[in-house]
């Protein structure tokens, strides 16, 4: 079977963020696993229009062939005043198809809800573009003293992951069989 190209996709460009870290232990666990082939896309390396722009800028056109690329995401986002970071949502709405028939997971944090509210709105984002968004989470609660370093939030990645990648193999496969009706 060809490598399942995952996007790890790291919302937070925050000044001080803690985002990436998340980003780097999701993108290690997913990429030691054999089928996986990873690529970390960091909001914070891409140098965005302060406007939408009439026409995509290359930094957008290389956002969207990140998405493009890729069989399926992995989300890493903060909450944000019960949503999910302006700079994530910035960077999704520059890419239209590439996103289409592909399944995204998620990897949240924050105080308490673990992001949860964070995710909750990025399903309803995601189903305007065709993206199916797996059922398993990987919510981190910053009260925690070693948020990542738990047997239960790496079980979490494995059962997250899992369906990811059964997702991105399927809807990979069905895609090559005939076009996704929008
Ligand atoms: C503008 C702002 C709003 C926030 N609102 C929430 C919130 O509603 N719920 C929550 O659990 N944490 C909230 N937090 C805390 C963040 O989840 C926490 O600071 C986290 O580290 C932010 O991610 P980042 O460091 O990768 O940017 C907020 C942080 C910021 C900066």
């Amino acid at each position: 079977m060809r490598p399942v190209r995952l996007a790890v996709i790291v919302g937070s460009t925050r000044e001080g963020r803690v985002g990436n870290a998340f980003g780097r232990w999701i993108a290690d666990v997913a990429a030691a696993r054999a089928e996986c082939e990873v690529d970390v896309v960091d909001l914070v390396d891409f140098d965005f229009p302060a406007h939408y722009p009439r026409q995509p800028t290359a930094e957008v056109r290389r956002f969207a062939g990140h998405v493009g690329r890729a069989d399926g995401f992995v989300v890493v986002t903060p909450e944000y005043n019960r949503s999910f970071p302006a700079s994530l949502k910035q960077a999704i709405d520059f890419a239209y198809d590439e996103w289409h028939a592909k399944p995204a997971g998620f990897v949240s944090y924050g105080y308490r809800s673990a992001g949860l509210h964070a995710v909750e709105q990025l399903r309803t984002v995601f189903t305007e573009l065709h993206v199916m968004t797996v059922r398993n989470t990987v919510g981190v609660d910053l009260c925690d003293a070693d948020p990542l370093d738990t047997e239960d939030r790496r079980l979490a990645a494995v059962a997250m992951l899992d369906q990811l990648v059964w997702w991105a193999v399927a809807l990979r496969e069905a895609r090559g069989l005939r076009p996704y009706v929008k």
